[in-house]
């Protein structure tokens, strides 16, 4: 397992962690059927083939600009150069036709590669260029956020065109937690992190905190079972715990039950990433924020604030905070379901290793967390000169900052500070929700 490290690792470690990724990517690719690669799993974002390209082309146009390498195939560069975030309507509509062939592409990400090594082979890394190893940083976490995209785009994908990879998922550490609340006294949540404490992206900075009045939080994350409720009491067809946006959003597209749910006989099926399965009541259910919304206005509770997620899982009746909700050693698999350890999510509450000095469990992996914050920036915030949209783009009011991290979330972006988002009626991400009472 692969844990979060500093700026000061070598580069030779830089490179091997690079090296582990894309032998990740690579891997993931494998999971699906050539027959499969021109398919768009899901209509907001590229078919299969963009992310093939996608992942060497955003590397070399950060390196080859950074170190004026001339391209070798500008055309490509540019045809993979960004995905496309989820809108509301616009979908995009090229014919498969449109791309070139899939040895072309392969030959590309190939030459990519292979100029890229050889860029970084010819520079020191006291290079100012390399601005301090941020760049590699970049691609490095770039491809393994996009390890979980592929993931759950592939999760879309009909099963006869995947084949499940030889190594069993990990099992579970045994005894689940109970479920229950527990109290949050007042106190202070520290968010984001410090220019000097390593790498992060251009929104986890500055480092500020907050004061956050006291609050009861659920101890794990509410479950297909719980959900199961809110939709026997009607809350699918009940007006009043929608937004008109989220209501509107619902019609459209015909909502009526959670995305990774099945309708069979009457009831309702698992759709797990290599099979239908019976529909766990004690995983966590993964949502919309618009359907986690409703369920919160049900419940007469609320989503948890960024500052609250915080002060859960990092604060201490003592006072001080953690790095992780377990103290301060790096992530090991025993503390939650992350770094690819599973496809599929675990009971709540399997990691009691994980849970925070409140008690709180299930914090980080086993799904993104909802919070009622929308995504902007932190103060102090500053673009990535090389990539000034990363985070900027999405400061329109419209997204809503996720928390903790799934089980396709790799170990170095469970840091605290890391800041995940998408827009509400989005409901293809590994993500749910818990809820506080004030
Ligand atoms: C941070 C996960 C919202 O997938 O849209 C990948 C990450 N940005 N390439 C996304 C990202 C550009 C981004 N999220
Ligand atoms: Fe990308």
């Amino acid at each position: 397992m692969s844990t979060a490290r500093s700026i000061t690792d070598t580069r030779q470690g830089l490179m091997a962690r690079l090296t582990d990724a894309r032998r990740q990517s690579d891997a993931l690719f494998g999971v699906l059927s050539p027959e499969g690669l021109l398919e768009r799993p899901i209509p907001e974002r590229h078919r299969l083939i963009f992310y093939l390209g996608h992942l060497e082309a955003f590397d070399w146009n950060l390196l080859s600009r950074a170190l004026e390498i001339p391209a070798f195939q500008p055309s490509l560069d540019q045809l993979f150069a960004f995905g496309i975030d989820p809108t509301d309507g616009g979908l995009p509509n090229e014919p498969a036709s449109a791309w070139p062939p899939e040895a072309a592409v392969r030959e590309y990400s190939r030459r990519a590669r292979e100029a890229i090594d050889q860029g970084l082979e010819s520079v020191d890394r006291s290079d100012p260029r390399l601005q301090n190893d941020v760049l590699i940083h970049v691609a490095i976490e770039h491809r393994l956020m996009h390890l979980e995209t592929l993931a759950y785009l592939l999760h879309r994908m009909p099963y006869a065109l995947k084949r499940a990879p030889k190594a069993a998922d990990l099992t579970p550490p045994a005894g689940a937690m109970q479920a229950g609340r527990v109290r949050i006294p007042a106190g202070r949540a520290t968010l984001g992190l410090p220019r000097n404490g390593g790498f992060g992206w251009d929104n986890e900075f500055e480092e500020h905190t907050v004061e956050v009045p006291g609050f009861g939080i659920d101890v794990t994350p509410i479950t297909n079972g719980e959900y199961l409720e809110f939709m026997r009491a009607g809350g699918y067809e009940n007006r009043e715990l929608w937004s008109d946006a989220a209501w509107e959003w619902k019609a459209r597209e015909g909502v009526s039950h959670p995305g990774f749910w099945v309708p069979r006989d009457g009831g309702f099926a698992y759709r797990g990433m290599f099979g239908e399965q019976l529909l766990a009541l004690d995983w966590p259910v993964y949502v919309s924020h618009a359907e986690a919304s409703a369920y919160a206005r049900w419940a007469g509770r609320t989503l948890p604030t960024e500052a609250q997620f915080h002060r859960a899982a990092c604060g201490t009746p003592a006072g001080e905070e953690r790095r992780y909700p377990w103290g301060n050693e790096p992530p090991e698999p025993h503390h939650g379901n992350f770094d690819s350890q599973r496809w599929d999510p675990a009971p709540v509450g399997s990691y009691p290793a994980g849970r925070s000095a409140f008690g709180v469990a299930d914090l980080l992996g086993n799904g993104w967390e909802w919070t009622a914050s929308r995504f902007g920036p932190f103060p102090g915030f500053v673009p990535f000169p090389f990539y000034r949209g990363y985070s900027a783009d999405f400061f329109d009011g419209k997204h809503f900052v996720m928390k903790g991290g799934s089980a396709r979330t790799a170990a170095c972006m469970v840091r605290r500070s890391f800041r995940n988002w998408f827009q509400p009626h989005y409901p293809y991400v590994y993500a749910g929700f818990r809820l506080v009472t004030m």
